[in-house]
């Protein structure tokens, strides 16, 4: 049933490239997505804050959506360095990345802190895409299920919708390192999450589940036919358009 979902396909860029880098990216993604019509999936870009601009003005009028990779809770205030989620959305964002596991490590980012962004993207009208996912000690505890669904519960704000909440599922461990999960692995989550949103969403059914977690065009459409795998959040493989365009088509 939820592989009706429309797919998204989000790239996180993470701390990489220059307005120069983003410029030809998002033009050549641009120039696929207006050769390729209508049946592709959603696609989503999420550079650094300060090439978002950069990225806008490439995409031009393409049905490209972009997002930022993190956001304060706070509206506005002294906190050096941050940005809101009004600021995101100012700036031409329609989502925002919360909680990716880098952030949880590099910032001590705790469920409740996730929550609060996430609280404080939809209140800035923004779709947040909460990430969860374990880590290898956890995994081979065989605690997998009940880390990512206890995250889930405590991440998500309760009351969130489809049309206002994204999951991105990313064990830690395969973040980057290109050793992904076997595919019933990866299903046996995505099933668990989607029992575990029935707690904190009247929208269970519809709320798109993404995977994340070294996706490359050669394992891209194993995972994306998986039931309740709705998308796929990509790392490395979003930095070359030939490599992100192959996911984007995987998906249909
Ligand atoms: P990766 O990163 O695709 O490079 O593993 C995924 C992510 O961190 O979102």
């Amino acid at each position: 049933m939820t592989q009706s979902l429309r797919p998204l396909i989000a790239g996180n860029w993470k701390m990489f490239g220059t307005n120069a880098f983003a410029s030809d990216l998002a033009g050549s993604l641009a120039d696929k997505m207006s050769e390729a019509g209508n049946d592709v999936a959603d696609l989503l870009l999420c550079p650094p804050t300060p090439l978002l601009g950069a990225v806008r003005s490439s995409v031009g009028d393409e049905r490209i959506a972009l997002g930022g990779q993190d956001c304060h809770a706070a509206e506005q205030g002294a906190h050096t360095g941050d940005v809101s989620a009004a600021m995101l959305h100012d700036a031409g964002c329609a989502f925002v990345i919360v909680g990716h596991s880098e952030r949880r490590a590099d910032h001590g980012e705790n469920n409740a802190t996730v929550n609060a962004k996430a609280n404080a993207a939809q209140v800035a009208g923004l779709v947040p895409i909460v990430c969860i996912g374990e880590t290898l000690e956890e995994r081979e505890a065989g605690r997998a299920v009940d880390v990512v669904t206890g995250q889930l519960r405590s991440s998500v704000p309760k009351g969130s919708t489809a049309l206002n909440i994204i999951i991105a599922y990313e064990p830690v461990w395969a973040i980057g390192t290109g050793k992904v999960p076997a595919l019933d692995d990866i299903a046996k989550v995505h099933d668990a999450i989607r029992s575990a949103l029935n707690d904190v969403s009247g929208d269970a059914e519809s709320v798109r589940i993404l995977y994340g977690g070294s996706v490359k065009p050669n394992n891209a459409i194993e995972i994306l036919s998986l039931d309740n795998v709705n998308g796929a959040l990509v790392g490395g493989a979003s930095l070359k358009a030939d490599e992100f365009w192959a996911i984007a088509e995987a998906a249909f």
